[in-house]
């Protein structure tokens, strides 16, 4: 992994959510720095393993450890940055008609109200970790996973395009653990489609783009 610069908090304006509060995203935002520094961390000190350019098997164990928790740290940094970059104030509602999400939430699964069948039922499965809505950039399909913790079910490749962070901490403060359904609805009061849409944007360029570095390598 890239160790020369730090990765950098990102601020994110979401006072008066629907049925987020306040409270809660102040101390989401606290728990996403934590991820931030402690990946800066954890990189840092493996820079200083690397450093005389060799890892001896005294120095293994503790490498291996700290990449182990590099993995988890550095996935928590950017799932949050990509769940707080999918809401807003006054978002919310439906996907616009004619939307690049709709076209392809209707040709992944059917219909729109069919996707989020399945994007609700991934996110009521047991245990923490994320509901993610991802597209394949190579034929711009739709497919909704569960990722365990933060690094555990992310799809190599896919781009993530909607983003349910389902960690108690993400609503323990509005509402009881059994009442998972009510943040669901929640966030779906948040949701930026704007943001949706624009991030399946940039899947397509990206893989216009790394198909055409393909064909003049291949
Ligand atoms: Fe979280």
């Amino acid at each position: 992994m890239d160790r020369s610069e730090s990765y950098r908090v990102k601020q994110f304006n979401l006072s008066g959510l629907k049925g987020i509060s306040d409270r809660t995203l102040e101390m989401h935002f606290k728990l996403y720095e934590g991820y931030v520094k402690e990946a800066n961390r954890l990189r840092e000190r493996n820079s200083e393993i690397l450093k005389d350019g060799e890892i001896d098997e005294n120095e293994l164990p503790a490498f291996s450890e700290l990449e182990h928790r590099l993995g988890f740290e550095y996935n928590g940094m950017v799932l949050h940055e990509h769940y707080f970059g999918n809401l807003k104030k006054d978002g919310g509602g439906d996907p616009e008609r004619g939307s690049a999400f709709i076209k392809a939430a209707e040709s992944s699964f059917g219909s729109c109200d069919i996707w989020k069948t399945d994007f609700v039922s991934v996110a009521k499965m047991r245990g923490v970790g994320w509901a993610i809505c991802y597209q394949n950039p190579s034929n711009g399909r739709l497919s909704n996973h569960w990722i365990s913790l933060h690094e555990i079910g992310n799809v190599a490749g896919f781009s993530p395009v909607l983003v349910m962070d389902v960690w108690e901490h993400a609503f323990l403060l509005d509402y009881k653990p059994a009442e998972r359904s009510k943040y669901i609805a929640a966030f779906f009061a948040n949701v930026d489609w704007r943001a949706v849409d624009e991030r399946l944007r940039g899947a397509a360029r990206n893989a216009v783009s790394s198909d055409a570095a393909w064909l003049q390598h291949g």
